[in-house]
C-alpha cells in the first residue's frame, strides 16, 4: 500500500548520487543500492530504506503504508547514519511512539541514505516477527 498523507510535508529527500551497500541485521542480507533504479518499490519516500526493503524482498512491516503516520516501520541504522537526511519534525514526533527507540532510530520510510557511506540497518526485535524475506 502506498499513498500519501495530506497532513505531513511529502518533500521527498534527494535520491543517492552514487551506489552503495545497506545490510539489514539481523537477516545478514546485503543490497546493493544503484540509484539510478530508484524507487525500487512503491512504498514510502523513493530510496528510502522502506523503499529498498521492499523491493529486495524483505518484508518491513510498514502499517500506515509508508506514509509517516505509524512508527511500525522503525528501524535503528548502526553505521552510517549521517548519509541519511535528518529526521523532520513529523518523523521524530511518529517515533516518539515507537517502543525500544535509540539514538540512531529512523522510520525505514522516511530516512533516505544520500549514498556517502554504507549502512547498516537493525530491524528491531519485536518488529523481527514481521520483517521476512519474500524471495
Ligand atoms: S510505514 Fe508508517 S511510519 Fe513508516
Amino acid at each position: 500500500m502506498g499513498g500519501i498523507n495530506p497532513y505531513q510535508d511529502t518533500t521527498e529527500p534527494a535520491l543517492p548520487t552514487k551506489a552503495y551497500r545497506i545490510t539489514f541485521e539481523p537477516l545478514g542480507k546485503t543490497i546493493e543500492v544503484d540509484p539510478s533504479q530508484l524507487p525500487v518499490s512503491d512504498e514510502g519516500f523513493p530510496g528510502s530504506i522502506l523503499d529498498i526493503a521492499m523491493g529486495a524482498g524483505i518484508e518491513l512491516d510498514h502499517a500506515c503504508g509508508g506514509v509517516c503516520a505509524c512508527s511500525t516501520c522503525h528501524v535503528v541504522i548502526e553505521q552510517g547514519a549521517a548519509s541519511c537526511q535528518e529526521a523532520s519534525e513529523d518523523e521524530e514526533d511518529m517515533l516518539d511512539s515507537a517502543p525500544g527507540v535509540q539514538l540512531n532510530s529512523r522510520l525505514g520510510c522516511q530516512a533516505v541514505p544520500n549514498g556517502q557511506a554504507d549502512i547498516v540497518v537493525r530491524i528491531p526485535g519485536w518488529n523481527r516477527n514481521h520483517a521476512k524475506e519474500l524471495h
